[in-house]
């Protein structure tokens, strides 16, 4: 038991699953009790230290606990802690103007949400209504949120219970090279798979498509990194057919991958563009949609026709503000980029020596590892959906074991600290990963394993 704390960590956990119900899966959890934060770091109401590997969910950038944050948040609590969205404040003010300076030119508008999810359904719904048609392509590698709408766009296995009846996404193509093996040129691939959206453009018929909805650099559904060029060429197969370019920047936004947005490592600028996740780095929930002018221009005159009692909520911009001024403050984009480059080069380390490892990917602080059964085939060591494989819940049992918070999803082992993260924390944390991943090489051919059930 902390001193913030009258119960303990058992008695915490008991009482939550007790009288609340957690996310996604079954309620068969056992989750810590998480009492304080700082920096890269979550200590347990029983005092136990966890490096955060995930920031929590790829999320809290500026990293925890930063009383910039919480002083910003207090003072605004104090002023004026709500107001209806059709009023204004000085802080909806300055967290507009500030997004419209670090988003890329041509995109001077946003329109504030509560989350990722919501964000993404404006984006939606305002495609569909200033092209005044239906369709929207996703890829099949791609989360974009949990209500209804936006898991159904989404191409994660999570949007099976939801998407009948939800018509009109259609899906493309992924540019995930290391799933594609028989086109080794990566530009040759890239080439390729927008050979392949631009014929299903065609063949769903352009004049019904509004929009593309992609992660640039796609999140959970795998890390997938596009080869040079593949962005800047969907813009302009999204130009050739006047289609709207929806880029989804939720998790990839906020200095994630070493610049301010995944766009702008292919100098794109999308017709919107959703964030979310790093604008508060979790402080306090807020998304917003961002608009490229065109579609500002478009929105004078037609009802925007979307709108919630919590949105451009004061607290949640206020914690906005002060975010996105310590990215600049304390340099932190840059840092992601450089750091990024140390924890790339320590995971090709890990490559080296462990054969499960088929993968390594990343930008900036945006890594992952991806398992495989055998190098020679690529075949997924642990599946996305399906039955549970030993090694992946021995991984786990590291992972807790030794105190290191991070996601091991189907074959993807991600490495996303927070980008506050030192050389020092990296060093520990692939330490664990070199124990943990002792048991995956276990479970592999060249270790003389059988195959897992999901690939018998
Ligand atoms: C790429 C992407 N889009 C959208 C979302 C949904 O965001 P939220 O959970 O804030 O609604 C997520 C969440 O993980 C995401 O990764």
């Amino acid at each position: 038991m902390t001193a913030s704390s009258a119960m303990t960590e058992e008695e915490v956990v008991d009482l939550c699953r007790r009288h609340s119900l957690f996310e996604w899966g079954t309620q068969n959890v056992a989750p810590r009790a998480i009492a304080r934060a700082e920096g890269c770091y979550l200590y347990t109401v029983a005092g136990d230290r966890i490096l955060d590997f995930s920031s929590i969910a790829m999320n809290a950038n500026i990293g925890h606990g930063d009383q910039r944050v919480t002083e910003a948040v207090a003072t605004q609590m104090a002023n004026v802690a709500f107001v209806s969205p059709f009023m204004a404040t000085e802080v909806r003010a300055l967290a507009a103007q500030k997004l419209a300076e670090v988003t890329p030119a041509g995109m001077s508008k946003s329109f504030f949400t509560l989350a990722g999810a919501d964000a993404n359904e404006v984006a939606m719904r305002t495609a569909r209504l200033v092209t005044g048609r239906s369709k929207i392509l996703t890829r099949y590698r791609s989360y974009h949120g949990g209500t209804r709408a936006t898991l159904a766009a989404s191409g994660d296995p999570r949007r099976w219970p939801v998407e009948g009846g939800m018509g009109d996404i259609v899906r493309i193509p992924d540019p995930y090279h290391y799933r594609f093996p028989l086109i080794e040129d990566a530009a040759e691939f890239r080439d390729f798979n927008l050979s392949q959206i631009d014929e299903i453009i065609r063949l769903e018929g352009p004049h019904t498509i509004a929009a593309v909805m992609v992660e640039p650099i796609t999140g959970s559904n795998g890390l997938i990194v596009p080869p040079d060029g593949w962005l800047a060429g969907l813009k302009q197969l999204c130009q050739k057919y006047e289609i709207l370019l929806i880029c989804d920047e939720v998790m990839s936004g906020f200095g994630r991958t070493g610049a301010w947005f995944a766009v702008d490592h292919e100098g794109v600028t999308p017709d919107i563009m959703t964030v979310a996740k790093g604008i508060t780095s979790g402080y306090v929930p807020l998304g917003a949609c961002v608009m490229s002018d065109s579609i500002s221009e478009l929105l004078a005159d037609i009802p925007i026709g979307s709108g919630m009692t919590y949105q451009s909520h004061p607290v949640g911009l206020a914690a906005a503000v002060a975010t996105m001024a310590i990215y600049e403050t304390d340099d932190l984009i840059a840092r992601s980029a450089s750091r990024g480059q140390y924890l790339l080069r320590g995971l090709h380390e890990l490559q080296s020596r462990h054969a499960s490892v088929g993968d390594v990917r990343g930008k900036g602080l945006f890594t992952a590892l991806e398992l495989v059964y055998d190098r020679e085939t690529r075949q997924e060591l642990f599946p996305l959906t399906g039955p549970a494989v030993p090694a992946a819940d021995e991984m786990k049992a590291v992972f807790a074991g030794r105190g290191l918070h991070t996601v091991l999803r189907g074959p993807w082992l991600f490495a996303v600290p927070p980008l506050v993260v030192t050389e020092e924390q990296i060093d520990w944390a692939l330490s664990v990963f070199d124990e943990a991943l002792d048991h995956a090489d276990a479970a592999t051919s060249s270790a003389g394993a059988t195959p897992p059930p999901h690939l018998a």
